[in-house]
């Protein structure tokens, strides 16, 4: 990758080890069950999750919907984040296709719930209300600087669902972070949780697709449904072979992006006009803001990166902030450096320059 590019990690290209790993890849029609790579594929997911069956999936996306659509029915309600990815972010999928009623509660700055919060929003039995079924959880959760969710809140909080007969979906898009920041097993994390979906792309590099994972009934419905939304695929193996990689390598070096992460929020914040949390910082995304006597307007500030340094960095309004960069395998400590060089540059620039260009 040429530019350093911090708007995601789902700008991250396949390592060269996955490339190679696709190119020799045994395969066979997954919608027979008979792709030997994709059958690898999730029964080690499974196994890394603790679940008793996976099922791979084109897109996080998908995997959020497969699981809503298999523990809801039309009319049913599901509980989940105002600042969720799946409330926020995916088209509205749950409600356009499974007709899946949306209740919002707030996100705490730590990612989590107020237990109360979720408790109040549970129906009671009365017949003018849909059937609340299902609580969602995500972890990390991205909009809250992508805070890592411990096992105590999701226990707690699934234990309240569970206690009112709902299910418990857990959006780990990138799981894995949180696994690496807390240094626990990702089982650990979704143990008390009746379903699951983590990311294969992202900050684990593969091309393409995500896993579900939960017990057998679920992923046996959970099959069906995703073939309905047209996600059943032939020989899927060659890019399940890099999700392979995805799951036994790139887990295991998560911990280094979080590095980098907090090597760019430190140098942010030595810099004038930017305001950053740095207690915030735990995974591998950063929210900061450049403040409003800064001589850049954010987009400004990111079209003269893009221009004159080949840095990517997408404004992004969130609660006060409005930056969000997020590390991945391909930005380097070197590209930190850079990032942080770049930024001096432009901000402590003298006035009449800085007026000149905008
Ligand atoms: C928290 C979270 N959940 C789900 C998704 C959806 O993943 P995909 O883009 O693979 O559909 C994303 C994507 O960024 C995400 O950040």
């Amino acid at each position: 990758m040429n530019a350093i590019d911090l708007r995601s990690d789902t700008v991250s290209h396949p390592t060269p080890e996955m490339r190679e790993a696709m190119a020799s890849a045994p395969v066979g029609d997954d919608v027979y069950g008979e792709d030997p790579t994709v059958n690898a594929l999730q029964e080690e997911a499974a196994a890394m999750l603790g679940k008793e069956a996976a099922l791979f999936v084109v897109s996080g996306t998908m995997g959020n919907l497969t699981s809503v659509l298999s523990h809801c029915r039309r009319g049913d309600e599901m509980i989940l984040g105002k600042d969720s990815h799946i409330f926020q972010y995916e088209a509205g999928g749950a409600a356009a296709y499974g007709g899946v009623h949306p209740n919002t509660i707030s996100v705490l700055e730590d990612g989590t719930f107020d237990l109360a919060e979720i408790r109040a929003n549970i129906r009671s039995d009365n017949p003018h209300m849909p059937v609340t079924r299902l609580l969602c959880i995500e972890n990390t959760q991205s909009f809250r600087m992508g805070a890592p969710l411990k096992p105590d809140f999701i226990s707690a909080a699934a234990d309240l669902a569970h206690e009112h007969g709902l299910r418990v979906h857990i959006d780990g898009a990138r799981l894995f972070n949180a696994a690496a920041a807390l240094q626990l097993p990702a089982s650990d994390l979704v143990k008390d949780a009746d379903s699951v979906s983590v990311c294969l792309s992202k900050g684990l590099c593969a091309p393409v697709g995500s896993i579900v994972a939960g017990s057998r009934d679920f992923i046996a419905r959970a099959h069906r449904i995703r073939k309905s939304l047209g996600g059943g695929m032939r020989q899927a193996g060659i890019v399940a072979a890099a999700g392979l990689i995805a799951l036994r390598d790139m887990t295991r070096r998560l911990h280094e992006d979080h590095e980098t992460a907090r090597a760019l929020a430190e140098g942010l914040a030595a810099l004038p006009y930017i305001e950053i949390d740095l207690s915030a910082v735990k995974t591998n995304i950063i929210f900061f803001r450049l403040m409003d006597d800064a001589p850049f307007t954010p987009e400004t500030l990111s079209a003269r990166l893009k221009t004159e340094y080949n840095i990517l960095m997408r404004p992004y309004i969130q609660a006060h902030t409005n930056f969000r960069l997020v590390t991945h395998y391909w930005i380097k400590r070197e590209h930190v450096d850079q990032v942080i060089e770049a930024m001096r540059a432009l901000l402590t620039a003298p006035a009449y320059e800085q007026i000149a260009s905008d």
